[in-house]
């Protein structure tokens, strides 16, 4: 049967409308199949694509912020102009139209051609490597070419695949809802037609910033005049009697979830070892998959340490609606076979086992080349590392926010893309200060969780709306002040949020 495709919405704006459709300066219409956000700004009015190309959020329900529109789900930020997309997590344009105003009428015009890089920075650099081919690594190589840089650009990765949307392997992708095609972050040809050496399977083993190369292993050296490391973290592993078998999984990379799958098409029983995000999101997935899930973790409420009591309670009870099982304030101590024992002395049988008791970063490459530490790699304000010409960036960095005061590492997608962002130009010269305010969402069954700032500890939990039906913000406080929120279904009011936090830390309009 043919897919029956819904007809775009809204007035057809090759025929024009007037000032007075607009709602709260924007209108959503069509020309051809083509849904466009029209944003009226200033006197001047703007016609771009009205789905964000990360995951298709309706731009029309995200907030206005200098020259751009920041999309509602997960914050991509859109130049209003040309539709570029200057904020991960959208990497690629939205379509940008020409607009015409005549007899009071606002009309859309042709589609522009997509805009070319601007030139090549004159100062820049001729040989630059990436060590990481995730986040931060891949947003840094496609800065690097979207800002014209036409010299040599290495990316080496020890993964055994290229770039992935690493937040689908334990949400759609795990769940059988999104096919694999969604996953990499890039068709293949991208990086030969971008003149990006992306090496796969490349481990590399050494740094000397002295000398300016890298080592990779067999003993090849590699030249830079630029290096970003962004090596990312990998899963904690349970040292416990029996975890070393082919049934119990981490989750971190494709072949990961692809290894979790294959399990799972026969599983009838799992547990999940740690009420983390990816523990959960895997729990969810699984329940998709019509798999018993049992959830072991030695805290007293899923996710309290980050998200309080109240949204705890929340999550806790959510994946009980979904039939999750909790065993909490109780571990796994030992697998026989397939039985797992817990210190409770209980015993869970299970065919698939998926670990998310947390992350540790990889920072042993920085630590031999004598980068300055601190529980992460110490970089400045522009992504710089100790060693000149070397930047960091994504869940190894720590790094001066502007709007906590304090030097934070996290572990989010959106801030690792944004990294690898600024850390590209800044290899470039640009002196780029890195000040967005850390942005990470959260996805169970149906439920999106998001959350801007950072708060490792808080003096008031304020919750405004009622999380039980899922419309709430809730405000961590320290000192008075709000070091993060949390929020479901308030969309625009955490764009608002993050939108007049990021303008008290003085950071830029996009
Ligand atoms: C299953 C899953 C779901 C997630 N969901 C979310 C979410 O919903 N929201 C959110 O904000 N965050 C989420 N995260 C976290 C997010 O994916 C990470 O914060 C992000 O990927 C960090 O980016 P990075 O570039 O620092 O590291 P990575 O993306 O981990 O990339 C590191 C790269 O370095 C390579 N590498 C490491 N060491 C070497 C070496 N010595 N030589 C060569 N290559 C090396 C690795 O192979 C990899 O390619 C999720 C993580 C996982 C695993
Ligand atoms: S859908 Fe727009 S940022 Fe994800």
């Amino acid at each position: 049967m043919a897919d029956e495709q819904a007809p775009p919405s809204g007035p057809d704006l090759t025929q024009g409308v007037t000032p007075s459709a607009f709602t709260d300066d924007k209108l959503v219409g069509h020309v051809g199949d083509e849904e466009i956000l029209l944003v009226r700004r200033d006197g001047e009015v703007f016609a771009i694509g009205a789905h964000c190309s990360h995951y298709h959020g309706p731009l029309a329900e995200g907030i206005v912020v200098g020259n751009t529109v920041r999309c509602p789900w997960h914050h991509a930020c859109f130049d209003l102009r040309s539709g570029e997309a200057v904020r991960a997590p959208a990497l690629s344009p939205v379509g940008s139209w020409k607009v015409e105003q005549r007899d009071g009428r606002i009309f859309v015009a042709e589609k522009r051609a997509p805009t070319k890089p601007p030139a090549t920075i004159a100062a820049a650099p001729e040989k630059i490597v990436i060590v990481g081919g995730g986040a931060a690594g891949f947003a840094a190589a496609e800065m690097l070419r979207r800002r014209g840089y036409g010299g040599s650009l290495i990316m080496l990765s020890n993964d055994t695949s290229g770039p992935v949307d690493r937040p689908n392997l334990s949400k759609d992708y795990l769940a059988g809802s999104a096919p694999e095609e969604w996953v990499p972050l890039r068709p293949s040809e991208f990086y030969p037609d971008n003149a990006i050496d992306l090496r796969l399977n490349t481990e590399v083993v050494g740094i000397d910033v002295k000398a300016r190369n890298v080592t990779i292993a067999g003993g090849s050296q590699l030249p830079y005049d630029r290096l970003l490391l962004a090596t990312g973290a990998e899963p904690v592993r349970l040292p416990i009697p029996g975890a070393d078998q082919s049934h119990v999984h981490t989750l971190r990379s494709l072949a990961d979830s692809r290894a979790i799958i294959a399990v799972a098409k026969d599983a009838r029983r799992a547990v999940v070892i740690g009420a983390s995000f990816i523990g959960l999101e895997a729990a969810a997935s699984l329940r998709a998959r019509d798999i018993e899930v049992h959830v072991v973790a030695p805290e007293a409420r899923p996710m309290e340490r980050v998200l309080g009591p109240q949204m705890g309670d929340f999550v806790r009870k959510l994946h009980e609606e979904h039939g999750v099982i909790f065993h909490l304030q109780d571990t796994v101590t030992a697998f026989d076979g397939r039985r797992a024992t817990l210190k409770s002395g209980a015993t869970l049988d299970a065919d698939l086992v998926v670990v998310g008791v947390g992350v540790r970063p990889r920072l042993t490459l920085a630590e031999q080349a004598g980068l300055k530490m601190d529980r992460g790699i110490a970089v400045d304000a522009y992504l710089e590392t100790s060693a000149s010409g070397v930047y960091a960036a994504g869940d190894i960095a720590r790094w001066p926010d502007p709007y906590s005061g304090d030097n934070i590492r996290v572990e989010h997608w959106v801030v690792a893309e944004r990294q690898g962002q600024t850390a590209a130009r800044n290899m470039l010269g640009l002196r780029e200060r890195f000040d967005a305010v850390p942005f990470f969402w959260s996805q169970h069954y149906d439920v999106p969780i998001n959350y801007v700032g950072h708060a490792e500890g808080w003096d008031a939990i304020e919750v405004d709306g009622d999380i039980a039906k899922r419309d709430c913000l809730v405000r961590y406080r320290k000192g008075g002040k709000v070091m993060a929120i949390a929020s479901i279904y308030r969309d625009r009011q955490c764009l608002e949020v993050a939108a007049e936090m990021e303008k008290q830390a003085g950071g830029k309009a996009s």
